[in-house]
């Protein structure tokens, strides 16, 4: 399959709005894939799709607002990136396009803030670290949220891709600032796909926790375990700070 794995690119606040047609429509598909994973995959999440279908699509253009939040999409066909000038063209590309995966990635954040029972693209969670965290000898910290790919689209490398632009996207903002990169990603205990996968793109176990998952059609709330996975890049001496 012709397929791609794109970045969206940042558009000015007061474009996520249901007027904006581009806007509304790239939620919808964006609100679909995600119900779609929560469908297919309820295990994967701490949330569950009985929650967030009633959630309307203003809850998803705020989710694509955050500020800090960069969210890449795998699509099913061959999609130039993103420039100034083919704005239209990319986004017209995008959305017809059929979505195929997701992966967000959020930072920096505080690293003592994150933990499984916070959603990192929550409001109010969206504040940059950056204040607190001004010393070039410290890491700037990244999280990886909302992984998902079409249960079709599956062994395919379709994960590793997202997860690799995810890093290089995080990595760059960090290196910019002269700090480090740690990136962070809680996965289910019992998620051997997901544990695998980032064990692969280099990420190790660096402890676990307790959490709650949200209940799921008759099911009650579920007390369950998640891994924390971390992958750490230095800053390069070479590029001085
Ligand atoms: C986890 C998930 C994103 C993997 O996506 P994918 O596109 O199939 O992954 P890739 O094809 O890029 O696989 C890369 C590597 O991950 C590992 N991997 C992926 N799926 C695996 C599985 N089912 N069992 C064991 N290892 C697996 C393998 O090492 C694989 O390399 P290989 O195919 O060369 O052996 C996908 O299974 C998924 O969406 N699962 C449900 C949602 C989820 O668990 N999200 C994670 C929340 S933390």
């Amino acid at each position: 399959m012709n397929s791609t794995v794109v970045k969206l690119p940042k558009l000015r606040p007061e474009d996520y709005t249901e007027s904006s047609e581009a806007a509304r429509r790239l939620a919808e598909k964006t609100r679909g894939l995600r119900l779609h994973a929560l469908k297919t995959s309820p295990d994967a999440f701490a949330s569950s799709y009985e929650d967030e279908v009633q959630r309307d699509l203003s809850h998803t253009l705020e989710r694509l607002k955050t500020h800090n939040a960069n969210h890449l999409f795998a699509v099913d066909r061959a999609i130039d990136p993103w420039t100034e000038q083919n704005h239209d063209v990319f986004f017209e590309e995008l959305l017809s396009a059929t979505f195929l995966g997701s992966m967000v990635i959020v930072g920096p954040l505080p690293r003592e803030d994150f933990t499984a029972k916070k959603d990192p693209l929550s409001k109010g969670e969206d504040r940059d670290s950056t204040k607190s965290h001004r010393s070039s000898s410290e890491a700037q910290h990244y999280v990886l949220n909302g992984t998902f790919v079409d249960p079709q689209a599956r062994r395919s490398g379709l994960g590793r891709r997202l997860i690799d632009a995810a890093v290089a996207t995080g990595q760059k903002d960090a290196f910019s600032r002269g700090c480090d990169f740690l990136c962070t990603v809680l996965v289910d205990s019992e998620n051997v796909a997901a544990e695998a996968l980032y064990k692969r793109a280099g990420f190790f176990v660096s402890g676990e926790e307790a959490y709650v998952q949200r209940p799921r059609g008759e099911l009650k709330s579920m007390d369950r375990v998640a891994i924390k996975l971390e992958l750490r890049r230095s800053f390069p001496a070479n590029l001085g700070c």
